[in-house]
């Protein structure tokens, strides 16, 4: 099969391409509008079909002959424990688990948050959510109380599942102070709150709201899987978006199902009983879809992975776990590899372990340098495939769909758009841009099955935030360009969010927690270059007149503020305060024109400009600062 034969059918018979792709699930009830629009207008999949999407990813496997085969590999380096769990026991466990849930009343359409750490109980929770027609939103461990609040008051869930603690290489998080914290600060109340107990801190819990897991799954009766719709939301994820307010992306039941089981074959090439490792988090949506669905769906076993790519114990670390569990497809974000290879330049490490087993090495999550794209080549002699995804559509936008048809690969380049999205080059006006020129990529719609289909409980925010720029669009938010051979060449964003060793950021949000210190009067948060992280976010702060505060003390206490409003994820390490600050006469910053700065790119003064001589001085002020990258 040829690739482009695939995507032309995908892009001029989209309903017949997906409804041939649904035939790949167990429905209860097949589909028989294929693609149908709800009430705001929006084009969505499979409405009338009816399934269940932990049913799929377990029961089915277990009553197809896949019982006895591992679903879960947990290695945990940080606390030197392995586990294998086979797909009847993890269906079991789900159950039992969901048992739990409902027990607590959750029922269809109920949100249940999850804060958990690397562990097989937190996917056991995300599937029991799924498996009672209920709505997961899984919160990063690395977020910071206010952060969780923020979630907990737009989810409004009726239980929230959490940990004891997560363990940062040899450092332990404990993660239920942090969770009393915020439920402490949301407006909304969770009815309880089911708590993991790890033997490296004891959580205190709270008499009539907290469970302690194990106590409560050995007096639960398992409870089976509910029937949904197609369009019935399977998850919330928030992502970051411009403002300060985390933007909840839903993602229904059936699109995501069918997107999820396609992928695995046409994208990553693997099939039932194949070892799938995506080294992220279960916080991120590649560990929604890569570490828990897609390679459930598919009847792989998954690799739940608790520990770095370095430093648990050294630079080692991943190819001891392709070797030790035979992993056939390695998925990590490039800035995994730049610290591995920071650590061990020459990958000297390798020669320790055998790495026949492994097929590919995909990356995502951010821009896939190419001096770590060749040095992973070269070091583990494997095909690295750099995918370009966003939390918004679930799966890749563009890659190379190696089970199709593997295209030469370009350095530099997320190859071709996958089976579904139409993706377009635009200038400002929505013309579409001739090979070679760069402009914003947009999705002509319909966007393909798994892609949100609104905001948690803002469709306005989804429409203005993504179709209105480009009328029959979607706006992707990153800029970039195609070559004469139609490859997609990802540049970076080109609004205010950043990608800070492959997690999404909103300089927004920081930019409102730095103005809200006493002594500032505005900010501009900008994302510079990083050699290890890729980005990193950092601070030009214009002081109030009159104000005298040491610079040093500043930045310490606008570092601290950042921290403990977002989290330590969020790398927010230098503030610098400046006089001016490049604005337009009405009194934006001009903040394109800082990051053009920032990326040593030429730049064009814009026309509506105020003050011209603002421009060479905060040039100077970032040069000295060394926030200029030269490359
Ligand atoms: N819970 C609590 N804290 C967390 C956390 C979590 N789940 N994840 C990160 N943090 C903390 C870190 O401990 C660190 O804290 P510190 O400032 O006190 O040291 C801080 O957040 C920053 O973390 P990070 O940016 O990840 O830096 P690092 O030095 O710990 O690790 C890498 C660097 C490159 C090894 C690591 O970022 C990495 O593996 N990145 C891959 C990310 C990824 O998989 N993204 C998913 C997209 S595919
Ligand atoms: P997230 O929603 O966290 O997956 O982040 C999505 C953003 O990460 C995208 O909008 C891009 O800016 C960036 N990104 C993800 N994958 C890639 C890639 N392969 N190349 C370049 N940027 C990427």
């Amino acid at each position: 099969m040829s690739y482009q034969a695939e995507y032309s059918r995908s892009i001029e018979t989209p309903e017949l391409f997906w409804g041939e792709k649904a035939e790949a699930l167990a429905w209860f009830k097949k589909p028989e509008q294929i693609l149908s629009t709800d009430e705001n207008g929006i084009y969505r999949w499979f409405a009338d079909g009816e399934l269940n999407t932990a049913y799929l990813a377990l029961d089915y496997h277990v009553e197809n002959g896949l019982a006895d085969n591992l679903a879960i590999i947990y290695d945990s380096p940080v606390t030197n424990q392995k586990r294998k769990i086979t797909y009847r026991e993890l269906r079991d466990d789900v159950a039992k688990f969901a048992g739990v849930l409902k027990a607590q009343g959750v029922e269809k359409g109920d949100r249940v948050v999850i804060y958990m750490p690397m562990v097989p109980e937190a996917l056991v929770a995300m599937l029991a959510v799924a498996r009672l027609g209920a709505i997961h939103s899984v919160v990063f461990g690395g977020f910071a109380p206010h952060e969780l609040a923020v979630r907990i008051d737009d989810a409004e869930p009726k239980v929230i599942v959490t940990a004891s603690c997560g363990i940062e290489i040899a450092k332990v998080i404990e993660y239920k102070p942090m969770l009393d914290n915020a439920i402490e600060k949301s407006a909304h109340k969770p009815n309880s709150v089911v708590v993991l107990q790890r033997p490296q801190a004891k959580a205190e819990l709270i008499p009539g709201r907290d469970l302690d897991w194990n106590e409560a799954v050995a007096a639960a009766e398992p409870a089976d899987c509910v029937p949904v719709k197609g369009t019935d939301p399977l998850y919330i994820l928030y992502t970051s978006g411009t403002t300060g307010k985390p933007k909840g992306v839903v993602r229904d039941n059936g699109g995501h199902a069918v997107a999820m089981k396609y992928s695995m074959q046409s994208i990553y090439n693997v099939k039932p009983g194949d070892v799938f490792w995506a080294a992220s988090d279960v916080g991120w949506v590649v560990g929604h879809s890569y570490i828990v669905y897609g390679p459930l769906l598919a009847g792989c076993t998954t690799i739940v992975y608790e520990g770095k790519p370095v430093r648990t114990p050294d630079a080692g670390a991943f190819w001891r776990v392709c070797e030790e569990y035979k992993a056939k497809v390695l998925f990590a974000a490039p800035t995994a590899f730049r610290a591995i290879k920071k650590e061990d330049p020459e990958a000297s490490l390798l020669a320790n372990y055998d790495l026949s087993s492994l097929d590919a090495i995909f990356m995502a999550g951010e821009r896939l340098d190419p001096p770590t794209y060749h040095w992973t080549i070269e070091k583990t002699g494997k095909p690295v495939i750099d995918h370009w995804w966003q939390t918004e559509t679930g799966w890749a936008i563009c890659g190379n769909m190696t089970g199709i048809e593997t295209l030469p690969p370009k350095a530099g380049s997320a190859t071709v758009p996958v089976t579904g999205f139409n993706v377009q080059i635009l200038d400002t006006e929505g013309n579409q841009l001739p090979p070679g020129e760069q402009g914003a990529i947009a999705i002509k719609l319909p966007l393909p099955p798994s892609c949100l289909p609104t905001v948690w409980g803002d469709f306005e925010r989804f429409r203005t935030g993504y179709l209105t720029e480009f009328p029959g669009y979607y706006s992707s938010g990153d800029g970039g360009y195609k070559d004469e051979d139609g490859y997609v060449f990802i540049m970076g964003r080109t609004d205010d969010v950043i990608n800070v060793a492959g997690h999404r950021l909103s300089t927004g949000e920081m930019e409102e927690i730095v103005a809200g210190h006493s002594a500032v009067a505005e900010c501009a948060v900008i994302g510079i270059n990083d050699p290890l992280k890729g980005q990193e976010p950092i601070g030009l702060v214009l002081l109030k007149d009159g104000v005298d505060i040491d610079e040093a003390q500043l930045q310490a206490e606008l570092v601290a503020m950042v921290r403990g409003e977002i989290g330590a994820v969020a790398c927010f390490k230098r503030a610098i305060v400046v006089q001016r600050l490049p604005k337009t006469r009405s009194g934006k910053i001009l903040r394109k024109l800082l990051r053009q700065i920032a990326d040593g790119q030429a730049y064009t003064v814009p026309s509506t400009i105020d003050d011209p001589a603002s421009l060479p001085e905060i040039e100077e002020i970032m040069s000295n600062n060394g926030l200029v990258c030269n490359a």
